[in-house]
């Protein structure tokens, strides 16, 4: 664990040509779009090293890396791009029986011919779900903020919401809410014992399916149909119980933890409700104690039989305030938590992926020696400047939707939130917007990092705008909303 670090090796200080590093990041984001059929469609996920001219292999436009980019093209009111984008994506998703329905990973136009990958063509053949999950979130928030009402309403649109969610809607074996996933499913694309029910992708099920009821009434209202009016009534429940299973099984706090210690184990039948998954209290780890210390709140990782994981994950922690899953409460209790443990989190380097990193046994067994995810490196714990503007909006909206809740509280947020952004502006061109720091502080650049990273420089944009132009736009991602 690190130690308290001193306030003069914090790079926090303002810094007086932040109009400078705006504009060049300006540039740099300008340089990532590309284009399908003549017309720009998104960014690629990295820029070609200036100075080394080597290619980077991050030339495809991945769906969870366009996720910012098309926000920002939104905030910018460059409509056309993000229907292009949606469009593509659109085309692309999977006819073929076994995966119908599923939307790329990423693609690319190689000589003038669509190419995607599904995961058929990653290593380790990973199946990213993350992406699927996403495309009716960013549709319907383009839909509200461009008021292409006919584009969210037609038929291209609907069919492909309804093959999605027939990836979801359906009887399992396990009869929960929750969808089940392999290891790799999200933007944790390399062994890291996330299989299961990992919170990044539970989080983003219930942003796409609040996203799908929306698009699905906007259709309703123009055109009533009994067979949608099921589909809708179908899915507004299962958001429904996914919420309460969360909010149930992976929200602890300091109280929910001793009540976990002191259950009854080994029960079955009509008593298992007390301790449904059977958790043992040995393997509740004894970081908790402090990491929640008396007011903190946060949803773990991961439910599992016998084995809930524990670690925090920032990305699925984020989206849970945004998406309106925590209630407001959580919401502050989980801004505690981060105040109390930024020595962790933001350090040098905002933010961390996770926390704590998986250490060195069990990043050999758990991860299968994956070089990458060495401890405190890449997904294992490393700095990710481009997670920062997600929980930045958390707290800009959470502003905004209760000023005068814990006002103490949410000043102090803001100061950390103005800091970290200075920590970033100082050092990102420095750094060439690499795309991850390795390390407890975050302070070296991660050893096989990429440069000129799309969602590094996009990131630092949108937190620009969220702080220093228009801190209303934090509402950018709430989807409590509908209405379009
Ligand atoms: C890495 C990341 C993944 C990202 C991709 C492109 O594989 O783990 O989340 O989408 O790079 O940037």
């Amino acid at each position: 664990m690190p130690q308290q670090f001193s306030q003069e090796l914090r790079r926090v200080r303002p810094n007086s040509r932040e109009d400078a590093v705006v504009a060049v990041a300006r540039e740099h984001f300008e340089r990532t779009l590309v284009t399908v059929g003549g017309s720009p469609v998104g960014s690629v996920a990295a820029l070609v090293h200036p100075r080394l001219g080597e290619s980077a292999n991050y030339g495809e436009v991945f769906l969870r890396d366009n996720v910012p980019v098309m926000l920002y093209l939104l905030l910018q009111g460059r409509f056309p791009i993000v229907r292009h984008f949606l469009e593509v994506c659109l085309e692309l998703q999977s006819n073929t029986y076994q995966t119908r329905g599923v939307f790329p990973t990423s693609f690319v136009e190689e000589g003038g011919i669509l190419v995607a990958d599904y995961g058929q063509r990653s290593i380790g053949r990973i199946t990213s779900v993350d992406a699927s999950l996403w495309w009716p979130v960013l549709c319907w928030l383009y839909v509200k903020r461009s008021r292409d009402h006919s584009f969210g309403t037609s038929q291209v649109v609907q069919r492909g919401l309804q093959l999605l969610l027939d990836l979801v809607l359906h009887p399992s074996f396990e009869g929960t809410p929750v969808l089940f996933v392999p290891d790799c499913a999200f933007m944790i694309d390399r062994p890291m014992d996330v299989w299961g029910a990992p919170l990044e992708i539970e989080v983003l099920l219930f942003g796409c399916l609040r996203s799908c009821c929306h698009l699905m009434e906007l259709a309703q209202r123009e055109n009533e149909s009994r067979l949608l009016e099921q589909r809708l009534s179908l899915t507004r429940q299962w958001q429904h119980d996914l919420r309460s299973y969360l909010l149930k099984h992976y929200w602890v706090t300091s109280k929910t933890v001793q009540v976990l210690r002191r259950r009854p184990t080994e029960q079955y039948g009509d008593h298992q409700h007390q301790n449904e998954f059977n958790v043992q209290p040995q393997v509740i780890p004894p970081w908790l104690q402090d990491w929640l210390e008396n007011r903190g709140g946060y949803l773990i990782g991961n439910m599992r039989t016998g084995r809930p994981d524990f670690r925090f994950f920032s990305l699925g922690n984020s989206l849970a305030c945004l998406f309106g899953l925590l209630t407001a409460p959580q919401q502050r209790a989980l801004f505690r938590l981060v105040l109390h443990n930024r020595e962790h989190l933001m350090a040098q380097m905002p933010m961390r992926i996770c926390h704590p990193p998986l250490d060195q046994e069990e990043w050999r067994s758990r991860t299968g020696s994956d070089p990458k995810n060495w401890p405190g490196s890449y997904h294992n714990g490393g700095h990710w400047p481009s997670l920062l503007w997600f929980l930045g909006a958390a707290i800009l909206l959470h502003q905004q939707r209760h000023p005068n809740a814990d006002v103490l509280l949410m000043g102090q947020m803001h100061s950390l939130l103005e800091e970290c952004y200075w920590s970033q502006l100082n050092q990102l061109p420095r750094q060439q917007w690499a795309e991850y720091f390795d390390g407890p502080t975050g302070a070296w650049v991660g050893q096989q990092s990429r440069t000129y990273q799309t969602w590094t420089v996009v990131g630092f944009l949108l937190l620009h705008h969220l702080l220093r132009l228009n801190p209303g736009d934090a509402s950018l991602l709430d989807l409590e909303h509908g209405g379009g």
